[in-house]
Formats: structure tokens, sequence, C-alpha cells
């Protein structure tokens, strides 16, 4: 059993999503903030904008959805696998241990010089932009558009998707690639694919079970249905 999750998991939390109403793309643009091209043209700009969110997500707790898919990853004991799009680490504050993350994590930061990486949860950070002790500049430990997902949790990611039996798909709008790839790969190998979303998405009319409302109220449902 595997479960792939996108912003909308978080949004109970108070995290913005992406596309959505609120969204943080409706309001700022990508190629400003989420580039290599706009590092190397703004360092603090897109270091103020990380900032921002880290604090954000400083604030944030887990919710139920979080807590559900923990208490699954436990009732499974090995047999459950979490591939998130979320960089906002609340999977791991929730208790997940068995994570693939496709987009990385805020909460990493990367040394552009001698690609040094390592965790780093102050917040706010100061002075931006923050620097490695080699003297580099450090940049957020996030994929931004235009750069290869991280080759070893992409690979991780498609053979889950492959086994899985089950594969539920959770507060994404399905249409980033190549996550939104995974719940059709798990598909065309025969796992059922159950999702859940306030809205009809990109994948909602392959998936065999398709809900309408919040991660966070219908997952918990659904466990406690299936005691
Ligand atoms: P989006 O913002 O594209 O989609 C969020 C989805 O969650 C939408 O389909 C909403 O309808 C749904 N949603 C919102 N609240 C929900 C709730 N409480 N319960 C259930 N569904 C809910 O976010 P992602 O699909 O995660 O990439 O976006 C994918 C990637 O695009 C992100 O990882 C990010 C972004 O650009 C990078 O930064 C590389």
């Amino acid at each position: 059993m595997a479960t792939l999750t996108g912003a909308g998991i978080s949004a109970e939390s108070g995290v913005p999503t992406f596309r959505g109403p609120g969204g943080l793309w409706r309001n700022f643009r990508p190629e400003d903030l989420a580039t290599p091209e706009a590092f190397a043209r703004n360092p603090n700009l897109v270091w103020e904008w990380y900032d921002w969110r880290r604090s954000l997500i400083a604030k944030a707790e887990p919710n139920a959805g979080h807590r559900a898919l923990a208490e699954l990853e436990s009732r499974k004991a090995g047999k459950f696998w979490l591939i998130t799009q979320n960089v906002d680490g609340l999977h791991d504050r929730a208790g997940n241990r068995r994570i693939v993350k496709l987009h990385g994590d805020i909460w990493t930061v990367c040394c552009v010089g001698c690609g040094a990486e390592k965790r780093n949860v102050q917040v706010p950070l100061a002075p931006l932009p923050p620097r490695c002790e080699c003297g580099g500049m450090l940049r957020p430990g996030v994929v931004w558009f235009g750069e290869m997902l991280p080759a070893k949790a992409l690979e991780q990611a498609y053979a889950i998707a492959q086994r899985a039996e089950v594969f539920l798909v959770l507060g994404t709008s399905s249409v980033v690639y190549p996550a939104a790839a995974l719940p059709r790969i798990a598909f065309d190998h025969g796992a059922r694919v159950i999702e859940i979303n306030l809205e009809p998405t990109e994948l909602s009319s392959l998936a065999h079970i398709s809900l309408r409302g919040k991660v966070g109220e219908l997952l918990p449902q659904i466990l406690t249905g299936a005691r």
C-alpha cells in the first residue's frame, strides 16, 4: 500500500496550496521565486520568500490527515510507503518514517559551492542569504522549476508505484510531472487507485474511487471503518 500526497493535505494545517483559491501561484510568479535563474538573479528575494514560508510552516501543526497516514504506517508494519510532493516536513512531524520526498525539504539547505547538504530549522534565517562554512551561498533544499527530481527518490517512487496493491492520492491537483505519473503507473500495474480531493482533478476519471472532501475528514473516517 502506498500514497502520494500534495499540498492539499497540509491546507488544513494552514499551509497554502499552489493552485487553488489563495494558492501561492495565484499571488507569486514561479519564475521570480522558484527557478535556478531567479536564485542566480536575486538570491535575497528568493530567500525572503522561502524564509516567509518556513516561518509559516514552523507555526503549523500536523492535522488529522497527516496523523491518519502515520497510523496507517504503523498498522501496515513495513508495508506502507508515503511519497510526497510536499516540502513542509509535516509528515515527519506526524510520525511517518517511510517517506519519499520528491521535491526536497524546506528544512534542508544545500551549498551551491561545495554541495554540502544539511538540516537547518532556524526561523527566521539571518543573515540572508545564509552561508556555508566553506563561504559558499546556501540555497533551499527544494526542487525548482526546470530542475531534475532527486534521482534516488524518483527511482524509489516508481518502484513503490509498480508494487502497490492500493495507491491513495491525497490532496494533489495531479498536474505536475513526474509525480502525477505515479498513480497512473500504479493503475497500469494493477493497483486500486483511490483519490481524495476537494474537487475533480486530471486523475479523477482514471481512479477506481474518487472522493470529494477534505483529507483530514475523510481519511480518518475510512481508517475507522477499516478497523
Ligand atoms: P496544488 O496546489 O496544485 O493542488 C492542491 C490540491 O489539493 C488541489 O487539487 C485542491 O483541490 C486540493 N485540496 C486543497 N485542500 C484540500 C483538502 N483539505 N483536502 C483534500 N484536497 C484538498 O498542489 P500540488 O498538487 O501539491 O512543486 O502541487 C504539485 C507541485 O506544484 C508542488 O509540489 C510544487 C508546485 O509547483 C514544486 O515546488 C516543485
